[in-house]
């Protein structure tokens, strides 16, 4: 068997259209949805995360507001611009670029943010909402999985699903979300005593680990949807300096049904949905 590729970059262009339409009727009613995007240091991945971020704002007929700080700034500063954005109404999503320096205590950053700006998902509170399954906003990353998942009209209610990986970003919401639509969820990890016992089970399988190529085929059951979230550069070998998975795609290829590519699977969803939340957020500031 060789898998369909899950063309994910198609999806997000789609979806893209629809939200900038959106955009621009809110625009035209004189809530033009804007984004406050803040990086602090010089983390070159984040760089990259921020620039894609702001650009398909612009793209989008989003307004967004980019904020830099050094690495060595004092959390206070950070802190009391949150404040002001919190109490600006023409912000109406804010986002700190993650992995933060060490003087900052992350969780305490998150919770600065106004819950109804939190377009991330990360503020505990919207955690909690989505751990009851109630309206909250969605981390983005998940919730391109999701979108992608019903796109391709794969069954989730009643399958079994294997998370591998528990970061706060990613693995945990993505076990919640994949519960709430009724999957039987499995969440592996690095402690994980038989990793293949329990992939090689999953008819949906989520990688977002950050190892590159670690999922190969003999770890996957035949016929299953494989999703791969991670993106990782390659340092040595032939393919040095290519972008890869977490998924060891040549291998997986043959033996699922289903799976994304990297690039151009699940990263093009993922500002897709920090786009949307951005929307949903200015949509509401009508209300
Ligand atoms: N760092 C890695 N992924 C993300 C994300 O989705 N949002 C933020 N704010 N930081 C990240």
């Amino acid at each position: 068997m060789t898998a369909r590729i899950i063309d994910g970059k198609a999806l997000a262009e789609r979806v893209r259209g629809e939200i900038a339409e959106h955009a621009a009727r809110l625009a035209q009613r004189g809530e033009q949805p804007c984004l406050a995007v803040l990086l602090v240091g010089a983390d070159p991945a984040s760089a990259v995360y921020v620039r894609n971020k702001v650009a398909g704002c612009e793209k989008a007929g989003i307004r967004s507001l980019r904020f830099d700080y050094p690495g060595d700034v004092a959390p206070a500063v950070v802190m009391a611009k949150l404040a002001e954005l919190n109490a600006d109404p023409s912000v109406h999503g804010i986002l700190v670029q993650l992995p933060l320096p060490p003087q900052f205590d992350e969780a305490a950053v998150l919770e600065a943010i106004s819950v109804d700006k939190d377009v991330d998902g990360f503020h505990a509170e919207n955690v909690g909402r989505l751990s009851q399954n109630q309206e909250a906003f969605i981390p983005c990353t998940p919730h391109g999985v999701i979108k992608m998942l019903e796109a391709e009209h794969v069954p989730l209610a009643g399958a079994e699903a294997v998370v591998v990986g528990r970061s706060n970003i990613v693995g945990k919401p993505m076990a919640m979300l994949l519960t709430n639509a009724g999957a039987t969820v499995t969440v592996c990890h690095s402690r994980t005593r038989d990793l293949a016992f329990h992939t090689r089970r999953a008819d949906i399988l989520v990688a977002a680990i950050g190892k590159p190529r670690f999922l190969t085929g003999d770890l996957i059951k035949p016929g299953a949807v494989v999703i791969d979230v991670g993106i990782n550069r390659l340092t040595e070998g032939p393919d040095a300096g290519k972008l890869c998975g977490d998924v060891d795609f040549d291998s997986a290829v043959q033996v699922a049904s289903a799976i994304t590519p990297v690039p151009g699977g699940v990263g093009p969803m993922t500002i897709t949905m920090l786009l949307e939340n951005t929307v949903i957020s200015a949509a509401r500031a009508l209300r």
